[in-house]
């Protein structure tokens, strides 16, 4: 059998993410309690090497001398007789491409398993109904990605499951409904979508796991790096995998981790219901994950920068950031996060149409509705696209979200031409009357520079990336 169901196969190939302590590393990035092997190299205890080599050549059981781990498109394995069953007997139950990139979220969650899905929604509704029991209730958050949370309030009733849904730092009602109800899960994002709410895992684990509740953190906001909510106490943490960890666009995913056990509960429904991950996305995902670390770092750096620069502007009047002091839960962030991830929202003084012409006129960054791509900075205004909803209103109103919200979504380009950009479109009068293209862009970058504030502070955080993580 060449697919070892453990994690990091170092010497003997019998070494695995499975038991042990390990602190933080030299790069400062969350270690403790991640459960390391005593055999894993040392090398292989910085997050940036586990992205790289982890589940790829220390193990690897294709049989190939390719250095990159090859994608094997197929649907089917055969076997000679029956006692030979292999492993995965159909392109539904799993892909040795897509086992790879299960190893290497593993070993950067601290998890015993994780699980890839066809996309991050895919990943939630599967863990969803694999784990709560018809009839069952569970707990989430008011501000959640849009579709998690239609997907709570409309389909889970179909099947007699309630939610209570609380206030992201709420510990009050999260403490009453646990008591008042049978909560199989507490399921939340932290940093949450779009207001970057944080919630505190290591105490709602606690709360949960006292009355026998799971929790489950969705960490795409936070990325594998920057937040390790399995070490913090969490049963389960879910990726949209489309973001960060790929990192550059081109494929979707969506991923949980946690224990064996919860993970293979969560596999055998996934088996039955199918969304099972391309194998070609899965080589995207390898692929983007071995530059994880570098990309996040500088996007951690540049988006407090931009946030920074945001709050002080005259035209600006909100920045949601969890690293500025202003954020309301931000001794959550400082405590459980290693840096702040890629995007901030702000709102602007002005009504939606105000807000239309600004983003229009952001020359560099593309107007698109996904985060954590590293080749182009973006920006997306999550309720335009619905605006004339009254529901969607409703909605954002409920959770203090302004119509005229923006998300700049920073990617690995130069932060002071980002930030100079900012700062321009918010004193443009005029949207240009298409999306501009590459080149209409490069024509006003120099004159934006020369508005930025703060350069020299600028060149001195430029010079040393990762100085404004914690
Ligand atoms: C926090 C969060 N979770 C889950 C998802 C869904 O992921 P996907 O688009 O891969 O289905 C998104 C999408 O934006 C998201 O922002």
């Amino acid at each position: 059998m060449w697919y070892h169901g453990n994690l990091i196969h170092v010497e003997d190939s019998a070494a695995a993410v499975g038991g042990g302590d390990v602190s933080c590393n030299l790069n400062g990035v969350q270690l403790s309690g991640l459960a390391v092997s005593k055999k894993t190299a040392d090398f292989l205890s910085f997050d940036g090497s586990v992205g790289v080599y982890a589940g790829e050549r220390l193990g690897r059981g294709i049989v190939t001398d390719a250095v990159t781990t090859p994608v094997v498109n197929t649907s089917a394995y055969f076997f000679k007789k029956t006692s030979e069953l292999f492993d995965f007997k159909y392109g539904r139950y799993g892909n040795p491409t897509t086992v790879v990139a299960e190893e290497k979220i593993s070993a950067l969650e601290g998890a015993e398993s994780t699980l890839l899905m066809a996309s991050g929604m895919c990943a939630s509704i599967v863990m969803f109904m694999a784990l709560v029991p018809a009839g069952g209730h569970i707990v989430a958050t008011t501000v959640c990605y849009r579709k998690s949370r239609i997907f709570i309030e409309t389909v889970l009733p179909k099947m007699g499951i309630e939610a209570t849904i609380i206030d992201p730092a709420d510990v009050d009602a999260l403490e009453h409904a646990l008591d008042k109800n049978e909560v199989t899960l507490f399921f939340t994002e932290s940093p949450t979508n779009p207001l970057l709410r944080c919630v505190d895992i290591e105490l709602v684990s606690k709360l949960c796991h006292s009355k026998g509740t799971l929790v489950c953190v969705d960490g795409t906001f936070a990325t594998p790096l920057n937040q390790k909510a399995l070490a913090l106490g969490a049963d389960i943490v879910l990726h949209s995998a489309t973001k960060y960890i790929t990192g550059h666009n081109d494929a979707l995913g969506g991923c949980i981790s946690g224990s064996e056990k919860l993970i293979s509960t969560v596999r055998t429904l996934h088996n039955i219901l199918g969304g099972a991950l391309n194998p070609n996305a899965a080589y995207l995902i390898i692929r983007g994950m071995k530059t994880l670390h570098l990309r996040v770092q500088q996007q951690n750096t540049t988006a407090l920068r931009m946030a920074k620069l945001l709050e002080g502007h005259p035209k600006v009047t909100q920045v949601y950031c969890p690293g500025l002091v202003s954020h309301p839960e931000h001794y959550v962030a400082k405590q459980q996060m290693t840096g702040f991830g890629g995007v901030d929202s702000f709102e602007i003084d002005g009504d939606l149409m105000k807000t239309a012409k600004f983003i229009d006129a952001l020359k560099i960054p593309c107007i698109a509705p996904s985060f954590g791509g590293s080749v182009k900075t973006g920006t997306a205004l999550p309720n335009m696209g619905c605006a004339w909803e009254e529901a969607v209103a409703v909605e954002a109103a409920e959770v203090n979200m302004k119509m005229e919200f923006n998300e700049p979504l920073v990617g690995v380009d130069d932060p002071k031409t980002i930030g100079a950009l900012l700062v321009a479109a918010t004193e443009t009068e005029d949207a240009p009357k298409e999306n501009p293209v590459d080149g209409d862009a490069e024509l006003n970058v120099e004159t934006a520079k020369a508005r930025l504030p703060s350069a020299g502070e600028a060149e001195s955080l430029n010079s040393q990336p990762g100085s404004d993580t914690m």
